[in-house]
């Protein structure tokens, strides 16, 4: 497998059956997970995988923003300019605006055939939002998979993404490098740096994460979800962990 990520992560409804032709049978079950870890763990690599593994929709919080971004200046609300401000400085967007944008999402929530979060929730109150939202809608998470890495590793990680602009595809400067440099093998696109990739707004999101995501974790660990997962090593070894992971516990 060469680069990732190219399916659409900003929206389920079009990508949900990626990796299953027709909705899940009663036998089969529909995944609904979350995933945690720190930036640059290898969340949305994960989720690709997963998410094709599985048959379910990738949604990415992260990803959602960055398309807002992109979108023609007078078609922004305020508070989304808002929102790409925090982002590129490496802080957290406010919950009121993440809550908005993930509501878009309901329908997505819905699906029958299950979803996988990526980059939501990242905070106690998102957390609480979002198990309000399916306990009403009678649905429940059936696993929130937590990566685990050490910190040196996940600064090498993020200072050495590359993202193509056109199909989105990820790759790495030393660990997935493209055939030529700065060009997607897959569509010819130009490859960029995230505007939050640098070394300043690394160190905020790492901080942001220990103080605002982390609590996470005894959060779902005391609602009997918590799957941790040791994500060193090559993303199908980190996968097939994952899969041997959601096995066990189903
Ligand atoms: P978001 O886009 O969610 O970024 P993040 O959590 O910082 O995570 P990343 O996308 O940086 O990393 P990842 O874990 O997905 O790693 P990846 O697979 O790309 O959020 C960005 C910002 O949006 C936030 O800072 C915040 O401002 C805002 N935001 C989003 N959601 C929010 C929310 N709910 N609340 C508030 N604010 C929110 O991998 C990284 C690199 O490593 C890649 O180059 C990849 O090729 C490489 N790699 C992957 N796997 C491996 C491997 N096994 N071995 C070696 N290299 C690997």
């Amino acid at each position: 497998m060469n680069a990732q990520n190219k399916s659409d992560r900003t929206g389920c409804l079009e990508s949900s059956s990626a990796g299953r032709s027709s909705p899940p049978s009663e036998t089969q079950r529909a995944w609904r997970l979350i995933l945690l870890g720190a930036p640059g763990v290898g969340k949305g690599t994960q989720g690709e995988l997963l998410s094709h593994g599985l048959g379910i929709c990738h949604l990415s919080t992260g990803d959602l923003f960055r398309a807002a971004g992109s979108r023609k200046e007078d078609e922004q609300t305020p508070a989304m300019v808002e929102a790409m401000k925090y982002m590129r400085n490496g802080d957290l967007v406010p919950d009121s605006t993440v809550w908005e944008l993930v509501r878009e999402q309901a329908d997505s929530l819905r699906s029958q055939e299950g979803f996988l979060l990526d980059g939501f929730p990242r905070t106690l109150a998102q957390a609480e939002h979002l198990k309000l939202f399916l306990d009403d809608e009678k649905l429940s998470l059936s696993a929130v998979v937590d990566y685990e890495m050490p910190q040196s590793e996940i600064v090498f990680r993020l200072s050495g993404r590359r993202i193509c602009e056109k199909c989105k595809a990820v790759f790495h400067v030393t660990w997935r490098p493209p055939k030529i440099g700065g060009v997607c093998d897959d569509c010819g696109g130009r490859l960029y740096q995230r505007n939050d990739d640098n070394p300043a707004s690394i160190a905020v999101r790492l901080e942001a994460y220990k103080h605002g995501t982390a609590p996470l974790i005894q959060f779902y660990k005391d609602l009997g979800l918590l799957t941790p997962v040791d994500a060193i090593g090559s993303s199908e070894e980190v996968f097939a962990r994952t899969m041997a992971a959601l096995q066990a516990r189903a």
